[in-house]
């Protein structure tokens, strides 16, 4: 049985990592990152499992048995203002599962392990699913050398936690693994308005990462006039409400600019570069989602006269996750007395990478409310609870 105090006690520490009220900013790869893992090895480690950080900075507790194992967790870090309970709850879950069962001496053949993979959000260096991305042999290739806005690498970043520097050398082979399970709060509103604690994910929507940056010609904001400037701002306007545009006239797509900053950025100078952001997700046809973004950029960039360069961050195809282990997330819902609907997830996460890599993959949606990536996202702890007993009942399942 879950130890509901249990985990609403180390919900409460863990939130307290780089948190303040209610608003949590763990970014990845960073020390309050370290920090959280630190936690979550201090709670694994004396119930006998042996934990270790890969090159990723991917932490792994690891419960021995024999043959593939299940692998059962969620990130630690979050967005800059973000809340509690994006990643962390699916690591307290899955730490709180594996540890009832223990608890209970329950009989497991197969080894369990939890893992919290690192920089989920890409947040600072802006390559999102970072850890899960690299310990399933998909990062692109140069990765390690990005920076963020202060000129820091991964790299640098990985070298300043103890790692070598270099994050591919964290690749494992995923015939080692049986299945992965992943809990974690819905982002939206469908569990609550449908009064159900619990869902099942069908899918994940494709998710395209990308920098754009426009440069125009810095010009005296007096003394040029309207027809002879090249405003890169202007340009970058219009390409962000392109965006909208596109994304409104296309099934189930979404597209936000996030990020954006204007140089050099003063109020009497013409913008002679904009640099932003583009995040493009669909269900359906993302490929043609990202490709009429990317004409318009090209199209608009042209009539207005400044040069777009594009630097793509992360593609991640849609993503069907495995029916048989959805079977046995329903089984594990049912038992605790849920009948819990399927979703599609329109937020990326880490089940990806395994689910794309041919690992039976399985998420569970834990009802929340609030939005997410802010400080108003919240689960209840009933919620929760019922969460992680069911993720204990699948592991169970399928480890013996
Ligand atoms: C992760 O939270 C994402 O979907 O961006
Ligand atoms: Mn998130
Ligand atoms: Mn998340």
């Amino acid at each position: 049985m879950i130890d509901r105090e249990r985990l609403e006690r180390r919900a409460g520490e863990l939130s307290r990592i780089a948190g303040r009220g209610t608003a949590v900013s763990r970014l990845g790869l960073s020390a309050d990152e370290q920090r959280a893992r630190e936690l979550v090895s201090s709670w694994l480690a004396p119930r006998g499992a042996q934990v270790r950080r890969d090159a990723a900075a991917n932490l792994f507790a690891r419960l021995p048995g024999e043959g593939e194992a299940v692998l059962v967790g969620s990130h630690l870090d979050s967005v800059p203002e973000g809340g509690r309970f994006d990643g962390a709850l699916g690591v307290l879950c899955a730490v709180e599962a594996v540890e009832s069962l223990v608890d209970a001496k329950v009989k497991l053949r197969r080894p369990i392990e939890v893992v919290a993979w690192a920089d989920e959000e890409g947040a600072r260096f802006g390559v999102g699913l970072f850890g899960s991305t690299a310990a399933f042999g998909r990062l692109a290739r140069g990765v390690g050398d990005r920076r963020d806005r202060d000129g820091t690498s991964i790299a640098d970043a990985l070298r300043a936690l103890g790692e070598r520097g270099d994050p591919s050398a964290a690749r494992r082979d995923p015939k080692e693994l049986a299945a992965y399970l992943e809990l974690h709060i819905e982002q939206g509103p469908r569990l609550e308005t449908a009064g159900v604690p619990l869902g099942i994910v069908s899918a994940i929507v494709g998710i395209y990462h990308a920098r754009v940056s426009i440069h125009g010609r810095a010009d005296h904001a007096g003394a040029t006039v309207m027809t002879a400037r090249a405003d890169a701002l202007a340009a970058a306007s219009e390409i962000v409400l392109a965006v909208e545009r596109i994304a409104r006239s296309r099934l189930d797509s979404v597209g936000t600019v996030g990020e954006i900053a204007v140089r050099p950025g003063a109020k009497n100078v013409v913008p002679g570069e904009c640099v932003f952001s583009l995040d493009l997700r669909a269900a359906r046809d993302h490929d043609g989602l990202v490709r009429e973004v990317l004409d318009t950029v090209t199209r608009i960039a042209d009539a207005r006269g400044v040069e777009a360069s594009v630097d793509d961050l992360a593609r991640v195809p849609a993503t069907s996750l495995d029916s048989k282990i959805r079977e046995v997330l329903r089984r594990a819902t049912k038992s605790v007395g849920v009948d819990a609907p399927e979703l599609v997830s329109g937020a990326g996460h880490d089940a990806q990478n395994p689910a794309l890599s041919g690992v039976p993959t399985g998420m569970i949606f834990v009802r929340s409310t609030g939005g997410s990536h802010t400080p108003r996202e919240f689960a209840s702890i009933d919620d929760a609870a019922l969460g992680a007993q069911a993720l204990a009942n699948a592991i169970k399942e399928l480890a013996t």
